[in-house]
């Protein structure tokens, strides 16, 4: 009797992270499987053979298959490769399909939680490496950088009793639909986006502003704008302990100054914050980004984290001191600047409404906002 072929996206990950998957077959088109694929924590054996070449031509292809392995295919809704999964079942394989496909493993999210008090939760996009913070002190919070599900943002808030006092955008996002202004509707409270970045936004907003001071529960965060990745970057630094740095600086790479087409310009803002703003701050302050390359960042309890001094001895950036050697070596760094980059811009400023379709079909990929840096290659 065969197996189910279909397993949902939580026990797909499940398995990848407990070393289950060994083989994946990746059924998308070249180009979409060049630039964009699953990635676990350790690697895993993956082929390409598109389902336009597979369909029909089976037998052609099966010497690339293990019989002595469970073989998991993936497409982009889940359909091909739960055909193909049945098909390969009905021949003696151990196939199976990821249910709703990329589709699904693009939405996919994990929260890991910072010991310690307040609360501090990354959500975190396992796809995209995209990281939403949500803090709770004394039933006040903040949230940073909320992704568009917002509905699991609620679901802490709720789970802790806790009421929303403010939404930060650290940037105008490029690479994913920020949930920032929606969370802030449902939840009644403030909105805040530096105005360089939100300029021509189609709704009202609270300008962050360089020296700003927010208070919630016992803590208190103070924004300081760093800019460079955008004009409007600004990150939150809270208690004088942790910095919520936005796509400022990450754990393998500080933000690429290229989106908005002026890479000079911003590349020069970018050196200030670096080697200027950030400098009276101490080493032993806690950044936690707002992106990850990739999820090999996370470390064993889910987190992605480091210390300013660690950036500062591991990032060649800090170690540029001259400008003009800091300009061109950012230009030498440059990775894609994906079209649909300046679309999600337009969305993220109001001007845009797609449907959600479109909205997820703008989102698909890993996210591309920091130079490239040790995890990059593979984008
Ligand atoms: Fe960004």
């Amino acid at each position: 009797m065969p197996k189910a072929v279909d397993i949902e996206v939580g026990e797909f990950k499940k398995k990848l992270d407990r070393g289950e998957i060994s083989f994946l077959l990746d059924m998308r088109q070249e180009e979409e499987f060049a630039s964009w694929r699953i990635e676990g924590g350790k690697p895993v054996e993956t082929i390409n053979i598109p389902q336009i070449d597979f369909v029909g031509e089976e037998e052609k292809y099966l010497s690339q298959l293990p019989k002595d392995r469970e073989i998991f295919l993936v497409c982009a809704h889940g359909g091909a490769s739960k055909y193909e999964a049945e098909l390969l079942q009905s021949k003696g394989y151990q196939a199976f399909s990821l249910a709703g496909g990329m589709v699904a493993w693009s939405i996919y999210y994990e929260t890991s939680r910072l010991a310690g008090t307040p609360l501090i939760q990354q959500i975190y996009r396992i796809a995209k490496g995209c990281i939403t913070h949500v803090v709770i002190s004394n039933g006040e919070a903040v949230v940073i950088d909320a992704v568009r599900h917002i509905e699991q943002i609620r679901a802490i808030l709720t789970g802790q009793g806790a009421r929303l006092k403010y939404v930060f955008d650290t940037h105008l996002q490029a690479d994913h639909i920020s949930g920032g202004r929606e969370l802030a509707q449902a939840e009644a409270c403030p909105y805040l986006i530096c105005p360089a970045d939100a300029a021509g936004a189609a709704y009202p907003y609270q300008p962050l502003i360089d020296g700003d001071e927010f208070t919630f529960g016992a803590c208190s965060l103070t924004a300081l704008h760093t800019p460079g990745h955008t004009p409007g970057s600004s990150s939150l630094l809270m208690n004088g302990k942790i910095l919520f740095s936005g796509d400022t600086i990450m754990e393998t790479t500080v933000g690429r100054p290229d989106l908005g087409g002026k890479v000079e310009e911003w590349a020069k803002l970018l050196y200030n914050t670096i080697h200027n703003r950030l400098k009276p701050l101490s080493d032993e302050i806690l950044i936690l980004p707002t992106h990850a390359a990739s999820v090999m960042e996370r470390d064993e309890d889910g987190l992605v984290k480091l210390s300013l001094g660690e950036a500062r001895r591991t990032l060649p950036h800090f170690s540029l001191i001259d400008q003009a050697d800091f300009v061109s070596y950012v230009k030498s760094t440059l990775l894609v600047n994906p079209d649909r980059y300046q679309e999600i811009r337009k969305v993220n400023l109001g001007l845009l409404t797609p449907d959600e379709t479109h909205l997820q079909e703008l989102e698909i990929g890993k996210n591309l906002c920091g130079m490239a840096g040790k995890n990059s290659e593979s984008v």
